[in-house]
């Protein structure tokens, strides 16, 4: 049995690299999926190249309490109901349940553009939350 077989996942930024893989291989696993992206990035386009009718576009800002508002009721309405919010589900894999914040990659980064890395050589430095642990 697939992984996500009945299952409904809305995924925001879901014209993007990793919403689209995360929507293709929910759909493999036998989601119904719903990609929400802004209007510019083109969520319709997205969604065709993943065919087989599994998937539906809506546009929407996920900073706009309206857009929200409003994808979640056409996923429901399209779908039935939601089970995952994949960007939520994609957290939860994340060992510290959230993805690292623009600050704390540029410090990381200064600290090895800076003399603080002086005797810092070769090394591979992971800032993935945790999950290569
Ligand atoms: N911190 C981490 O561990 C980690 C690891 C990998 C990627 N990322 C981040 O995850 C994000 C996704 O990566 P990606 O490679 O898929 O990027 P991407 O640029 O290919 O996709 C991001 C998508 O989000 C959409 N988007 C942006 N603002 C939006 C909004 N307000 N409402 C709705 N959609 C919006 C964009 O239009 C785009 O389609 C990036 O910000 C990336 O930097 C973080």
């Amino acid at each position: 049995m697939a992984k996500l077989d009945g299952k409904v996942c809305m995924v925001t930024g879901g014209a993007g690299s990793l919403g689209l893989a995360a929507a293709r291989l929910f759909i493999a696993e036998g989601a119904k999926v719903t990609l929400v992206d802004l209007e510019s990035a083109g969520p319709d386009k997205a969604a065709a190249q993943l065919g087989d009718g599994s998937a539906a576009a809506i546009a929407g800002d996920v900073t706009r309490a309206a857009d929200v508002r409003n994808f979640v009721a056409a996923t429901v309405a399209r779908w039935g109901k939601i089970d995952v919010d994949a960007t939520a589900y994609l957290n939860e894999t994340i060992p510290l349940g959230r993805h690292g914040r623009p600050d704390e990659i540029a410090r990381t980064v200064l600290y090895l553009a800076s003399d603080d890395s002086s005797f810092t050589t070769g090394a591979t430095l992971m800032l993935d939350g945790g999950m290569s642990a």
